[in-house]
Order: C-alpha cells, then sequence, then structure tokens
C-alpha cells in the first residue's frame, strides 16, 4: 500500500463518504491499493470478499487479474487497482449512473494523485466512465490518447469465468499492454 500522504489523505474520505446510498449497506468502502507506478487499473466495484476485506480484487476475479498483469509481465505490487464505485453494490449489482457519478470526482482525484501513463479499464463499466459511446467489442486491446492520459482498455477478469471463449482475447490484450508498458519506459 503506498503512504503518498495524498492518496491516504483521499483514502481516508472515500471510507468516511456517505455521498450516495451504497454506504448504507457496505461494510468496508474500499479505496484501491497498490503502488504510484505507470500503470492503474480500474474495475468495476467491490463484490463480497473486496467489501469484507476493504481491498480492492481480492476474489475470484482477482486471482484472474493478477494472472492476466502476469501475461503483461506486470505483478500486482507494481501497479495501482481501483474501481469506479468504491462501495459493493448489493447482490453484486451494476452500479446505477447516479452512484458512478457521485463517485466519479473520488477516480479523477486517484487519477491525479497517482499520474499513471496507462490506466486500463477493465469491462464496460470502467471503459463507459471514460468513453460513454465506445464498446468493449471495439475498444478492448488498443490504447486512446485523452489528453495528458493513455487508456487501455479490455474485458473485466470475471468476464472469462463466465465465458471461456473471452481467456485467449484477454490474454492477448494483457500481452498488448506488457508491450505498450515496454515501450513507454
Ligand atoms: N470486480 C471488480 O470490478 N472489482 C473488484 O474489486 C472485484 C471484482
Amino acid at each position: 500500500m503506498t503512504d503518498d500522504p495524498t492518496l491516504v489523505a483521499l483514502a481516508s474520505e472515500i471510507r468516511a463518504c456517505v455521498r450516495c446510498p451504497l454506504h448504507s449497506t457496505r461494510k468496508n468502502a474500499v479505496p484501491g491499493d497498490g503502488a504510484l507506478g505507470s500503470v492503474m487499473v480500474i474495475g468495476e466495484g467491490p463484490g463480497r470478499n473486496e467489501d469484507e476485506q476493504g481491498l480492492p480484487f481480492v476474489g475470484a476475479a482477482g486471482h484472474n487479474l493478477e494472472g492476466l498483469l502476469s501475461e503483461a509481465g506486470l505483478s500486482r505490487g507494481s501497479v495501482f487497482i481501483t474501481n469506479a464505485v468504491k462501495c459493493r453494490p448489493p447482490e453484486n449489482r451494476r452500479p446505477t449512473r447516479g452512484e458512478l457519478d457521485t463517485c466519479h470526482p473520488f477516480l479523477r482525484r486517484q487519477i491525479e494523485a497517482i499520474a499513471p501513463r496507462v490506466i486500463v479499464l477493465l469491462g464496460d463499466t470502467a471503459l463507459k466512465e471514460f468513453f460513454p459511446e465506445s464498446t468493449l467489442g471495439r475498444a478492448h486491446g488498443t490504447s486512446v490518447r485523452r489528453g495528458d492520459l493513455l487508456f487501455f482498455p479490455t474485458y473485466h477478469p470475471a468476464s472469462v469465468i463466465y465465458n471461456s471463449s473471452l481467456k485467449e482475447v484477454v490474454r492477448d490484450d494483457f500481452r498488448k499492454l506488457g508491450e505498450l508498458v515496454r515501450t513507454m519506459t
């Protein structure tokens, strides 16, 4: 976990947040975790395990994410991992537009504090936070520059749990991510 003072203060603010109804059903808010390196990874929202532990991607999707990061030559500890919403939506439903909009300023402030070279968007919810008109089918596996930020959309690691035909596609995306990160360093 980083000890960057801005991120630590932001994490405390997130843990105390009551701006949307998700605060009333959470056990723990999940601000995010990892290093202030060149890569930031954004998922959808905490699930049951994440809600219990207060850490992102610690369940089955997290296991898949770690495997995929290793395809890119990255370790979990070398990237910063967070979600579009910081509190678990009940029954793991998709976060509503209102919840996403309420939480978005936290994400923006994390991006500002981390200043990553690449932001990996995992799945449709994360993609639509930045590219509302885009679809994963079109956008996955290629980087898109928006101002100072370089985004890299791909499928959510949980999607391969339910759709094994996506496995190779997602692996291939992460190999491309690895090439991209290597060309930048
Ligand atoms: N799925 C997500 O999008 N985020 C997590 O932290 C865990 C599962």
